[in-house]
């Protein structure tokens, strides 16, 4: 398996808690930063993640910002990307399970370090069911080539 990764400042510290247990766990992953506390555009950071998991190159994303909202909207307008924000392990198996999620986003003001590597652990561990499910998930890509002109 093969993750990219990244935040905003407000989710920095919490990418690197992350960082450290992929590789503990050694799960290969790209980082597409920030690279510090310094105060920066949480939109570029989601952007850089969500296209790269569009184009194939990465199994699944995870970004981090200070609530996981803003990372989540962005990545959320590039097709083929299905973000969802997880602030618990139960959020984050229904998200691969139930809507086949390829990028997980996370709050660091809002879910401690500890809880956090739960969410991970679930989102990472958890196959898609497809069945009934994947009728529906393909309609999202129909809404997808509706309004944004594009087949995912
Ligand atoms: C940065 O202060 C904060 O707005 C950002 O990390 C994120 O929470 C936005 O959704």
């Amino acid at each position: 398996m093969k993750l990219a990764i990244g935040s905003d400042h407000g989710g920095y510290r919490l990418k690197e808690e992350i960082k450290s247990e992929l590789k503990l766990r050694d799960i290969e992953s790209v980082d597409f930063g920030t690279d510090s506390l310094e105060s920066v555009d949480y939109p570029d950071f989601a952007l850089a993640v969500a296209e790269a998991v569009a184009a194939g190159k990465f199994d699944l994303g995870i970004i981090c910002c200070g609530t996981g909202l803003g990372v989540a909207i962005t990545a959320n307008k590039v097709p083929g990307v299905r973000a969802a924000v997880c602030h618990e392990p139960y959020s984050a198996r229904m998200a691969r399970e139930h809507n086949d999620a390829n990028v997980l986003t996370l709050g660091e003001r809002v879910t401690g370090p500890g809880l956090a590597l739960e969410v991970v652990n679930a989102f990472l561990t958890t196959p898609f069911a497809a069945g009934r499910h994947a009728k529906r998930v393909a309609k999202i890509g129909e809404i997808e080539a509706k309004y944004m002109g594009v087949k995912s």
